[in-house]
């Protein structure tokens, strides 16, 4: 078996917070109990990138339980946990003979290695030894689906991915990726995506970036919004972050968060939990946001809603959940006072100019510990020189600085995940190129399945209420348009 990850012998302590999660991930142990005779996943193969977390150890073997033959990376240079990426290689093996899964992520890695390893899901074998490619993605801010597209789309132009220019670094790893790929095989992209039946994309960055593809006609393969879930992104996007964004920070920096400023940029689902968060410490929460509906929300919540250049020179805490880019500029950094902490939990790391923050004159760079930085700014232009904190680089904090949200909101997050890939794969014809969201009755037994272990007792409506109401009994008892 191959794979690459940081140390198999964290696998034993993996393995045990492995069955720790599993007892609180509900919904994926329901759905190995109900899926163990049929294995709708039989035949599967799942590339799949997505943080390389516990719970995610949890989903990947749910997926194999199901039949699926899996390899997985992580979608984020910082999120992995390495003793999560460790059990699940070793598996039922050993750590001198490892029997499990795939694997190819570690904590800690760098741009060139993350698209190296990304590239790595794409190397199945099938029963006979051949080398064949994945048959079903799983994605997690679009990077597996970007790396087909972008390779098909090289292929269809004739053109080599190594004399296309970009001032992008990330992008420039893919640019090297795609050159190497099609110089050991010119047909590998279109091979692979001609035999991908669909991918089921987590969150809402990825999300967007496949509406875009499906509206310029450029989508190759079905795709299921899993974060447009409402067990998915009213639940992970807030309660998630809820938890994991104060974790991030406490576990970066220690500061006393409560009687702090503290700004949080975007009042969307992340936004939301964020907010709680910081509030439930007892920080003085400032929002800002762009859209007058979140704005509004944001006030009658009982926020300040300004505009950053408002609050930038006396806020204590700045955090960036937009999933747009530019939040934070180099100029709103220079003005920032001394100590303040920076730190993005939305997906990817443009939300805050890292690159700009970089380049200025006379700016160093020091690192505390790893994924947090002090970055020390000279005296100038009449300011005196200052230190200002930023979490995991500009990239998610969440996961960088902490270890994401807990089993059991990932474990709605992650039954989507599951039923999304039955879909794809066992109801193909039903799904033509295009952005589907699971339906309704799907999405309310995901929320069903998380009752009992919160103690709930639900409430069931009579025939009679019913027939008033014009929903079934057993449901789904909302129509699309409902918004929860
Ligand atoms: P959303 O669309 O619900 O919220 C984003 C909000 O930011 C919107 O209300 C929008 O109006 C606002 N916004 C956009 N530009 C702005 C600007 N210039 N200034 C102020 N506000 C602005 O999206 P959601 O679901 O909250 O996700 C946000 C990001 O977080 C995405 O990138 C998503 O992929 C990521 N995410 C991260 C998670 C994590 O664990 N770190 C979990 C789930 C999502």
């Amino acid at each position: 078996m191959d794979y690459k990850v940081a140390d198999l012998t964290l696998a034993e302590y993996g393995r045990k917070e492995l069955s720790l999660a599993e007892h609180e991930m509900p919904g994926l142990m329901a759905l190995r109990e109900r899926y163990a005779d049929s294995q709708p996943l039989a035949g599967a193969r799942i590339a799949g990138s997505l943080h390389m977390t516990i719970q995610t150890g949890v989903l990947i073997e749910t997926l194999v339980a199901l039949g699926a033959d899996v390899r997985w990376a992580s979608c984020n240079i910082f999120s992995t946990q390495d003793h999560a990426a460790a059990a699940i290689v070793v598996g039922d093996g050993t750590v001198e003979n490892p029997t499990g899964i795939p694997v190819f992520a570690w904590k800690g890695e760098t741009l060139g290695e993350y698209w190296d390893l990304a590239e790595n899901v794409f190397d199945f074998t099938d029963a006979d030894g051949n080398a064949v490619g994945p048959n079903i993605l799983l994605d997690d801010g679009g990077d597996i689906t970007l790396l087909v597209h972008k390779g098909v789309e090289f292929e269809k132009a004739g053109a080599v991915p190594g004399q296309d220019t970009t001032d992008n670094e990330e992008y420039k790893e893919v640019l090297r990726v795609l050159d190497r790929s099609l110089k050991n095989n010119p047909s590998r992209w279109t091979n692979i995506a001609n035999d991908i039946k669909g991918v089921s994309e987590e969150t809402t960055t990825g999300v967007l970036r496949l509406y875009d593809r499906f509206k310029e006609g450029s989508l190759l393969f079905p795709a299921i919004n899993v974060n447009d879930s409402v067990t998915k992104s009213k639940f992970d996007n807030k309660y998630g972050c809820r938890h994991s964004l104060i974790d991030g920070i406490n576990r970066g920096t220690d500061v006393m968060i409560g009687g702090k400023v503290a700004v949080v940029c975007g009042y969307g689902d992340v936004g939301k939990g964020s907010a709680e968060s910081l509030r439930g410490q007892g920080a003085r929460v400032i929002i800002t946001e762009i859209d007058p509906i979140c704005a509004l929300q944001a006030a009658m919540d009982g926020f300040e809603v300004r505009r950053l250049d408002s609050v930038v020179e006396t806020a204590d805490i700045f955090i960036t959940t937009t999933g747009n880019f530019n939040i934070i500029t180099v100029e709103h950094f220079k003005k920032m006072k001394n100590q303040a902490i920076v730190g993005n939990i939305g997906h990817f790391d443009n939300e805050i100019d890292m690159a700009g923050l970089s380049k200025i004159d006379g700016i160093v760079k020091d690192e505390i510990k790893p994924q947090v930085h002090q970055w020390l700014f000279p005296a100038a232009d009449g300011r005196e020189a200052k230190k200002i904190i930023v979490l995991s680089e500009g990239r998610l904090l969440n996961l960088g600085n902490a270890t994401g949200h807990p089993s059991f909101v990932m474990s709605n997050s992650f039954t989507n995940q599951v039923l999304a890939q039955i879909e794809l794969y066992t109801k193909t014809s039903e799904y033509p190129v295009g952005v589907y969201v699971l339906p309704k009755h799907l999405d309310e037994e995901v929320a069903r399945l998380h009752l009992d272990a919160l103690g709930v007792e639900l409430t069931e409506l009579s025939q009679e209420q019913a027939d008033y109401l014009g929903v079934p009994v057993e449901g789904p008892y909302k129509a699309d348009h409902y918004r929860y």
